[in-house]
């Protein structure tokens, strides 16, 4: 049996003292030992102070991305380590943001996957296509290599510690989810690319999480789909009670 994960990624929001208001909201609404692995994602400078807030709650703190270098003159970055020191058990890698405003690329994307495995951080992989390319029929192929390059020369051993989350572009703060019957679909594509390689073991141990809208309303029959494991969530992780019901939604009956 996977375990379900809801990963609540805050982006560019929360002050320090914000996000320990929002940690402290979050304690009081979700009951310990839930079904559900849960990982905050705060902004960089949060992370310690989040960090310390959860100690003792089992959930999971990750970073928002990291630079696969360990240390150097790479003035504006963070290396793995320096995660870890920070108290991360985590790191999201590729998502769609880093992939548009920043460079970010299926090569880049690899690097860090790879450092991050290296370090003991699991990575939460992202991939998903844009509006442009779901209309022009492209979406399995791009998905497909998106997985590929980033999964490059890992072990099943790699596999099982990360978990990649899918998340159709369009999707993402539009209000906009793809029906679950869609998300499920390429989850299962994502699962046969990573059978094809790793073999079928590794592909039933995979999590693999959907991403883009996700809110109260829609998280269960979204975590309902047999191949989603989880969720990556924006928006509404930034609420304590909609991201608690949200958790609380993670593993309905199938
Ligand atoms: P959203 O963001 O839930 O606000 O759509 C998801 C994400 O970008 O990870």
């Amino acid at each position: 049996m996977r375990r379900p994960i809801i990963a609540g990624n805050w982006k560019m929001h929360k002050t320090i003292p914000e996000a320990e208001r929002l940690v402290a909201e979050l304690k009081t609404l979700v009951p310990p030992g839930g079904p559900a692995e849960v990982v905050l994602c705060p902004p960089f400078t949060a992370l310690a102070a989040v960090a310390g807030a959860l100690k003792g709650t089992g959930w999971g703190v990750g970073a928002q991305d990291m630079f696969w270098e360990e240390k150097g003159a790479f003035t504006g970055e963070i290396s793995p380590g320096m995660l870890r020191d920070a108290g991360c058990t985590h790191v999201i890698i590729g998502h769609s943001e880093r992939r548009q405003y920043f460079g970010e690329t299926d090569g880049t994307v690899h690097r860090k996957v790879r450092a991050a495995l290296g370090a003991g951080l699991v990575p939460i992989v992202c991939v998903g296509e844009t509006l442009a390319q779901r209309e022009a029929g492209e979406t399995e192929a791009l998905v497909v290599s998106q997985v590929e390059a980033a999964l490059e020369g890992l072990t099943a051993a790699d596999l099982e510690r990360l978990v990649v989350a899918y998340e159709p572009v369009w999707a993402i703060g539009t209000g906009r989810n793809a029906t679950p019957g869609d998300a499920n679909a390429v989850a299962a594509l994502i699962r046969r690319t990573v059978g094809k390689q790793w073999g079928a073991e590794a592909a039933a141990r995979l999590r693999i999480q959907y991403g883009g809208s996700v809110k109260p309303e829609n998280v269960e029959e979204l975590m309902r789909e047999p191949e989603i494991d989880g969720a990556l969530v924006g928006g509404a992780s930034l609420e304590a009670p909609a991201f608690a019901r949200i958790i609380a939604g993670a593993a309905p009956e199938r």
